[in-house]
């Protein structure tokens, strides 16, 4: 431990590789998710969706379903409770008969069992109005627009220099167009919830056992739109099997959940989605077309960056991905633009999917870097070494941290870079071998306002409570460990608590930042426990506060960084990408439990991957419908797609941020990826795939042989 660890009292559980304090209970199944929960009355809700893109209900036929026995009720936009806020159209479940998308909610069942309810909803007959819809993003669409601002709150666009002179005079320049296709969010855990509404004398009530990665964020946006005091709604979220953004927010399920609720007071009404239903109500990650234009001296260095998205957003809802921010600090240039235009089209509401922003973008940002390298004749990780900035080029702070050099050169060692060969150079038999590389980031983000709660609970064991999610990240054994040193005790005396709403209030665990915020609350908590209680406390003394103020953090520019490489094998009959190996190095500050660090860097890596080679979810353009709805036709790996991925991550702690050192590891590690990956495959072929996935139909098409 190093002096600088103890003054800050941190002990022996922090860093240390900590097995999952949940492991035993998700292991034998008595950890309870959303939808296991045990709860009263229990009936089951099935959602009835829109089979067209734009129109109108004109009405509802539901004799047939409501003939069934079982069925308890059918909810259709002309019956259905009102809701209180309707600004936020993806909430306003059944206010009105109008279509925005195809799979918009337009009716819901309630059943005593899923089956009838399942079989209820198939015999609702719904009939529209149906007007001429639109779902293809196109970048010449006249339509496009400028948003006020791209997610969560950055500008839309910006301009430094003098950035056309600067491209027209490189001696080194790439102008390309980069495409990422519609991506779904697809967590193991289907979104499901539990919704109760009970009278009591103070009003009503509503109680929700859902899957959410914020369960005091749902709460709030429950309440408004249900129009409750938000003390009035309970949301309970213990166990999460998976989010990656789309459980980061409220969707119109659990609106329709509580509308249910609302119609049979006193029932428990369970709504689980099916993977289908997920393709068009939870969220996904927009289409993007991009375009880079990057210029470099004679001896690589950027005089110019621009990097412009096109991306998609629905007609009733904004969400502007801010697809291009990654770019605005990744390199030193003295003139840079970046922008985002939008098509507003007939389509589900986009939201968060992991590293929103970051994963697209930096694609593009990392596809052209690649292409720029070979334009000025120099290696690809010498290119990015030669451009990282002192300091951020966008801001002019001095970085919290920024060890990019250091990663690319300890993973180019770790991996081996200095074997890889020029273009089509290396074969093995009918495989062609090639490598790539590429670079990660992602923001520091702290979310402020996150508090804590510490009990002693007598002979010396502690109770630590705080509304966190754990989405499966291991957030219960992280916040353990950040606990036990901040109480100075062993693991098995610290009882956590997270995922309620009755618990002290906790950010949205999103933007990689719940180590960072909920982690100082915690620490917070425990260190004022300690000077208002002392160490011998009696049983029953508890400490609640906020994170501490950390002032400092606005001097500077916090970002993790990383470095991947990765090696392919491309089949020169089948055009067949194989991923024998990846290497990634990250930059994230302190890492709380090497193990649960691991898994994250390492499933961001493999969704990298996924994106790459895998992911893109088909729209049928005549109906507006994706459909490769499910786990059959949309890809993702399997094991034997991944094989050796090599992570580790430098020695470092970033107090600048938080006092916790941490900078969040959730997201960075898809980040770069596809970039690495689509470099290795031109290392091996000599062709250049600039719109994701790859695929063998494309590298066949584009020539990819075995030799003669
Ligand atoms: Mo993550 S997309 O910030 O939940």
């Amino acid at each position: 431990m190093t002096t600088m660890e103890q003054s800050r009292g941190v002990g022996a559980a922090v860093g240390r590789d900590v097995t999952r304090v949940d492991a035993r209970d998700k292991v034998r199944g008595t950890a309870p998710y959303a939808f296991e929960q045990v709860v009263r009355d229990r009936v089951h809700l099935v959602a009835v969706q829109s089979t067209v893109a734009r129109g109108r209900v004109t009405a509802v036929d539901s004799a047939a379903a409501e003939a069934l026995d079982g069925v308890l009720r059918v909810l259709t936009p002309f019956n259905a409770p009102r809701l209180a806020d309707t600004s936020d159209a993806e909430y306003a479940v059944l206010q009105s008969p109008g279509v925005a998308f195809r799979g918009q909610i337009v009716g819901g069942v309630v059943a005593t069992t899923s089956e009838v309810a399942r079989h209820a909803a198939e015999l609702v007959r719904v009939e529209y109005d149906v007007h001429d819809h639109d779902t293809r993003l196109r970048e010449d669409d006249p339509d496009l627009y400028t948003p006020e601002q791209v997610n969560p709150s950055y500008p839309s666009d910006t301009e430094q220099g003098a950035v056309e002179r600067a491209l027209a005079e490189a001696a080194g320049s790439v102008d390309e167009r980069y495409s990422t296709p519609m991506e779904h969010n697809n967590p193991l855990e289907p979104h499901a919830c539990i919704a109760r509404w009970e009278a009591d004398p103070q009003g009503p009530r509503l109680t929700l056992h859902d899957s959410t990665q914020g369960a005091h964020g749902v709460a709030r946006t429950l309440a408004k739109v249900f129009g409750l005091p938000v003390e009035r709604v309970r949301v309970i979220s213990p166990y999460v099997g998976g989010g990656f953004g789309s459980k980061g927010l409220p969707h119109a399920h659990n609106v329709l959940a509580g509308l249910a609720a609302q119609a049979l007071p006193g029932r428990s009404v369970a709504l689980a989605l099916t993977r289908q239903q997920m393709f068009a109500l939870v969220g996904y990650r927009t289409p993007t077309i991009q375009r880079l234009r990057i210029g470099a001296d004679g001896d690589g260095r950027i005089t110019a960056l621009v990097h412009e998205a096109v991306e998609q957003t629905s007609r009733i809802k904004e969400f502007a991905e801010q697809t291009t921010v990654g770019s605005r600090s990744m390199y030193a240039a003295a003139a840079r633009r970046t922008a985002h235009r939008l098509a507003a089209l007939d389509v589900p509401v986009p939201s968060w999917m992991r590293a929103p922003g970051e994963a697209p973008g930096m694609f593009g940002l990392e596809a052209a870097m690649d292409e720029l390298a070979e334009a000025c004749g120099i290696d690809p990780v010498e290119l990015r070494i030669r451009n990282d900035p002192p300091t951020d080029p966008e801001t002019g702070k001095p970085w919290s941290g920024r060890h990019l050099v250091e990663c690319l050169r300890t993973g180019a060692e770790r991996f081996g870079w200095s074997r890889r060969g020029a273009p089509g150079s290396r074969r093995d038999g009918d495989w062609l071998v090639g490598m790539g590389v590429a670079a990660s980031t992602y923001p520091g983000y702290v979310m402020p306002g996150s508090a804590a709660r510490v009990r002693h609970d007598g002979q010396g064991r502690y109770s630590v409570h705080i509304g966190a999610a754990d989405i499966g990240t291991g957030s219960w054994t992280a916040l353990t460990q950040v606990a036990a040193d901040g109480l100075g005790l062993p693991l098995d005396r610290v009882h956590l608590e997270i995922g309620d709403t009755d618990l002290p209030m906790a950010t949205t665990e999103g933007g990689s930042s719940g180590m960072a915020s909920h982690g100082s609350a915690v620490l917070e908590a425990c260190r004022r426990f300690r000077l208002e209680h002392g160490e011998d406390p009696e049983p029953g003394a508890a400490t609640e506060s906020t994170a501490a103020d950390h002032p400092e953090a606005d001097e500077y520019s916090p970002h993790s960084y990383g470095a991947q490489f990765v090696e392919v094998r491309v089949d020169g009959d089948t055009g067949e990408v194989r991923v024998p190996r990846m290497v990634g190095v990250f930059s994230c500050g302190r890492i709380v439990n090497p193990r649960t660090a691991r898994s994250q860097f390492m499933g961001g890596m493999v969704w990298g991957l996924s994106m790459a080679l895998f992911e893109a979810s088909e729209v049928d353009h005549r109906f507006g419908h994706v459909m490769n709805h499910d786990l059959a036709d949309y890809h993702v790996p399997s094991h034997a797609d991944v094989v050796d991925i090599d992570v580790s991550w430098l020695d470092e702690q970033d107090y600048r941020l938080d006092p916790l050192g941490v900078r969040g590891i959730g997201e960075i590690g898809i980040t770069g990826t596809a970039a690495a990956v689509t470099s290795a495959v031109y290392n091996a072929t000599g062709v250049r795939v600039r719109d994701l996935p790859v695929t063998p139909d494309t590298l066949v098409s584009r020539g990819v042989r075995p030799r003669p």
